[in-house]
Formats: C-alpha cells, sequence, structure tokens
C-alpha cells in the first residue's frame, strides 16, 4: 500500500477518536450530573424556598430540577414523593384535595386523570429572560414579596 494513504488513514482515525472522547467528555448524562452512587432520589433544588405565588389559585411552580423524572400512563415519578402515600416520608409538600376531584367535583380514592400530568400546570425554573416584558403585579392581598 501507498504510505502517504496509510499515513493519511492513522491521521483520519486520530482525528474522528479525539473527536469522539471530546463529545463524549461534553454530552449531557440522562441521570444529570451526579456521579453514579448518587440517588436520584436527592432532589436538586434551584430555588429552595417554596416559590412566591402570584395570583390565587396559580398552580406552585416546582423549586427543583424535574430532568430526567417520568410522567407517564405507567409511571408518575412526581408521585413517588408528592402522593399522600409518601410525602411524610419524602419531606414533600403532599399535593392537595383538589387533585382528587373530577371536574363534577366528586371526591376520588386517587389522583383524578386531570391532575395526573404534573408539568402541565406545575412549570420548573429555568434561568432564561422572559419571552414577553410585562409588569404583572400580584393582587395587594397575596402579595407577600
Ligand atoms: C425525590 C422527591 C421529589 C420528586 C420526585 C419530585 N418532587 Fe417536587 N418537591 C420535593 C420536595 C422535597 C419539595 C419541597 C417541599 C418543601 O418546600 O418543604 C418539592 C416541592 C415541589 C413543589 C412546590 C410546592 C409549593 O408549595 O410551592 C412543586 C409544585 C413540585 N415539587 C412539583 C413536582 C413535580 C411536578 C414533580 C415531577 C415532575 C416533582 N415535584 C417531583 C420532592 C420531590
Ligand atoms: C390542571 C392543573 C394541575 C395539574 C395537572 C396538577 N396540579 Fe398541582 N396544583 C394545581 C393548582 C392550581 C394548585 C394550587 C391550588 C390547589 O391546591 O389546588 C396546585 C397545588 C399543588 C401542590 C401544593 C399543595 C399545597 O398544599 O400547597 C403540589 C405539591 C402539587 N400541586 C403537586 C402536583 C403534582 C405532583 C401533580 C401531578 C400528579 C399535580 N400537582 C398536577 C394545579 C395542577
Amino acid at each position: 500500500m501507498n504510505k502517504s494513504l496509510v499515513l493519511g488513514g492513522v491521521l483520519l482515525l486520530g482525528l474522528l477518536g479525539g473527536t469522539l472522547v471530546r463529545a463524549a467528555d461534553s454530552a449531557e448524562k440522562l441521570r444529570g450530573d451526579g456521579d453514579i452512587w448518587t440517588s436520584s432520589d436527592v432532589v436538586q433544588w434551584q430555588d429552595r424556598d417554596p416559590i412566591p405565588r402570584d395570583y390565587v389559585q396559580q398552580p406552585p411552580m416546582v423549586p427543583h430540577t424535574i430532568e430526567g423524572y417520568t410522567v407517564n400512563i405507567k409511571v408518575n415519578k412526581c408521585l413517588t414523593c408528592h402522593s399522600w402515600a409518601n410525602y411524610k416520608e419524602k419531606n414533600a409538600t403532599k399535593i392537595s384535595q383538589t387533585h382528587f376531584s373530577d371536574r363534577e367535583g366528586n371526591a376520588l380514592a386517587n389522583v383524578s386523570a386531570r391532575r395526573y400530568w404534573c408539568t402541565q400546570c406545575h412549570a420548573p425554573q429555568a434561568n432564561a429572560a422572559p419571552l414577553v416584558e410585562n409588569q404583572f403585579q400580584p393582587l395587594p392581598a397575596i402579595s407577600n414579596r
């Protein structure tokens, strides 16, 4: 084989290898930044205190990251901490009574289907500028800032 071809091949391999290693270094891990021994049950706080609500009946904002918290028809990671069965042990806020009634107001024994998809209403925090400027002020009666 031609010497320069071999040399070219080796160079190409070297370049490819380097790129792959760098990609692996910068890739975000699915389970977050914690090492493999850190339990996914350790809450990663973004804002340790409950975030003040801006209007009556606002779904409270999520004060921790929710990355990797699966919610689908089989599992609901949120409920492993926030359900009435688990909240004490996990030191989390229990979901309120309203999450147990159907749209006719009947009390159910379990979380209502319309309150099952938690992130439909409860938004996590992002360090980003507001998309739209606004001058919204909470009602003085609930303003606790
Ligand atoms: C590993 C346990 C855990 C999981 C899983 C979890 N949370 Fe939490 N969450 C907590 C704890 C602990 C708090 C803080 C309670 C406190 O302030 O005392 C909290 C606080 C909250 C609050 C704020 C309540 C308030 O009154 O301000 C909301 C909303 C919330 N979580 C929503 C969610 C949602 C939605 C999910 C799923 C996407 C989720 N959480 C998954 C542990 C968890
Ligand atoms: C349709 C919107 C909606 C969905 C879906 C929903 N919530 Fe809520 N959530 C609210 C609203 C509104 C409040 C505040 C008023 C109230 O308690 O109903 C609230 C309150 C809470 C609170 C604070 C309770 C307290 O006593 O301060 C927690 C914790 C919570 N929700 C967790 C969850 C979790 C976990 C899920 C998914 C299983 C979920 N929510 C699904 C609207 C929603």
